[in-house]
């Protein structure tokens, strides 16, 4: 396998992950190991799959390189080998579905913390979940509901909840030939940010702690500090945004994130739109929208 890592010790490695994780339940699921895999197409499928056959929550699959990583809107993500992390972690959350997108906000949180925590670098979030530096995509959350488990899953106690897989993909070192050219302006990786190699394994420890901490503020029902964060981070609120849903374009300022996640824009006309989905662009100093 062609490694594009600049310090190739420093190579994603299962047994060193979880040497370094201060989890309680992340990555430590009674009777599950975690996977890492030299070449999945994806790790959420992968995911999809063991959380169908009864994998309970805090099981985490990991990937050196994705022959078909997947990103939202139907869109496919640059997987090229150890150039990235490419992780996905099992959830059982209790609390219903309609709150769930939430989850995802979170996990934006938490990933964004874990980068800060152990590389030092400040990315932004970008309503919903792109980690950004400078305008450009440094990674991005692919949160998916597996279609429902079998009976026989179903009857295991530490899977009577439903899972939710999220996807975390962040780049760490890309070379000019990974990235296609429409692309070129719009995404960076952490090594060329830093001007340094980043420690994957580091990382992934990081992440999968930030992800139980945030987790467990969530449980507790404290979601408020959650979107104090991510509005800590965002890079959103303020902005003029353009969103897209469907053939409708809205433009207004972003003003806040409502309770449950939406992006309330407030239009020329004052009045104020909840975005739930879709995807925004926000307007540039030179008035055009990346
Ligand atoms: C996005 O479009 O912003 C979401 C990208 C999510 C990519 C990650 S990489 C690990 C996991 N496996 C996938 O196939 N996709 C997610």
């Amino acid at each position: 396998m062609d490694s594009h890592l600049s310090n190739p010790t420093l190579r994603l490695d299962l047994n060193l992950i979880q040497a370094k994780l201060a989890t309680t339940r992340i990555g430590k699921a009674p009777g599950w190991s975690n996977e890492l895999w030299d070449c999945l197409d994806s790790t959420n499928t992968r995911a999809i799959e063991l959380a169908q056959q009864g994998a309970p929550e805090g099981v985490i699959i990991l990937a050196r390189q994705q022959s078909a990583g997947r990103g939202r809107q139907g869109r496919s993500w640059i997987s090229p080998p150890d150039s990235g992390i490419y992780a996905s972690f099992i959830f059982r959350p209790r609390c219903p579905l309609a709150e769930l997108p939430f989850h995802t906000l979170a996990c934006g949180v938490a990933t964004a913390k874990a980068v800060l925590h152990s590389t030092g670098l400040k990315l932004g979030l970008k309503w919903v979940n792109d980690l950004v530096f400078n305008g450009k995509k440094v990674g991005g959350i692919l949160a998916e509901i597996p279609p429902s488990a079998s009976e026989k899953a179903l009857s295991t106690p530490s899977s009577s909840y439903a899972p939710l897989v999220l996807g975390i993909g962040i780049n760490l070192v890309l070379s000019e030939v990974d990235i296609p050219e429409e692309l070129k302006e719009k995404i960076d990786y952490l090594e060329r940010i830093a001007g340094q190699s980043i420690d994957p394994n580091l990382l992934l420890a990081s992440l999968a702690k930030e992800l139980e901490e945030i987790y467990d503020i969530l449980s507790l029902g404290h979601a408020k500090e959650i979107l104090d964060t991510w509005k800590e981070f965002s890079t959103t609120i303020g902005k003029n945004i353009q969103a897209t849903s469907g053939n409708t374009k809205i433009e207004g300022v972003a003003i806040d994130i409502s309770e449950s996640g939406g992006l309330i824009l407030e239009t020329s006309g004052k009045e104020k739109v909840v975005l739930y989905g879709g995807e925004i662009t926000i307007r540039g100093a030179d008035g055009s929208y990346i």
